[in-house]
């Protein structure tokens, strides 16, 4: 089987490929737009973090300590979690490090945003993640706004990314069309968007402006859908 992508809503996603279940962000618990629930994930053997806001923090500490998974994520963040969850399994990273999964490369990638933890511990640098699998590049943006060196992230060529588009506390439509003509991917998933009236987006209407302006393939997933690579 290949890789499989699927939207859990807001910047969560579920990461299938080969007998690997990795989460990255997953936000459930207290999310209006969500329909799985932690208890749906019993075989997840990594859950990657971006940084330490609630909406992306969410309910990691409960998946990893019910599934074992090894949490994933900046040395702060990684230590937060040993030291207030009991999560024994971590691997931190810092901003351009590459680790080696099971699932395939992984480098933690800088993202412009801000990363404070819940109860107001520091969170380190907000990043995203680059993931380079037997069968694809995935560059996931995670929380940023726009910068230039997004084309360096992408300089190896890139299958799929997933770009934030909800504005406000990230980039918004406009500046992701700037993206992903910096960033030349494959496939462009949107996220980031629809939770909450703040970040409320015209998918449709992103999803044409992609095909007008770009050469990437717009993939607009419902909450629950997957993409299949
Ligand atoms: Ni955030
Ligand atoms: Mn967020």
């Amino acid at each position: 089987m290949g890789t499989k992508l699927t939207w859990l809503s807001h910047g969560g996603w579920l990461i299938e490929t080969g007998q690997h279940r990795v989460l990255l962000d997953p936000f459930l618990t207290d999310n209006p737009a969500a329909q799985a629930h932690p208890d749906d994930f019993n075989d997840i053997s990594h859950i990657l973090v971006s940084h330490g806001h609630f909406d992306h923090v969410g309910d990691t500490a409960t998946i990893a300590r019910r599934c074992g998974s090894t949490v994933v994520a900046n040395f702060e963040i990684a230590q937060w979690f040993q030291e207030n969850f009991a999560i024994q399994s971590t691997v931190p990273m810092n901003l351009g490090g590459w680790v080696t999964l099971p699932l395939g490369r992984v480098k933690l990638v800088p993202a412009i945003h801000s990363s404070v933890l819940p109860d107001g511990t520091y969170g380190g640098n907000p990043g995203g993640f680059l993931l380079v699998l037997d069968d694809a590049r995935i560059y996931f943006a995670c929380d940023t706004a726009l910068f230039s060196d997004m084309r360096l992230i992408a300089s190896g060529g890139l299958d799929v990314a997933v770009l934030p588009i909800g504005d406000q506390f990230t980039m918004g439509p406009e500046d992701s069309i700037k993206a992903i003509k910096l960033i030349e991917p494959r496939r462009v998933l949107p996220a980031h968007y629809g939770t909450w009236p703040p970040i409320e987006q015209d998918v449709r209407q992103w999803a044409d402006a992609v095909n007008k302006q770009t050469t990437a393939e717009p993939v607009v997933l419902e909450v629950g859908g997957s993409l299949c690579l």
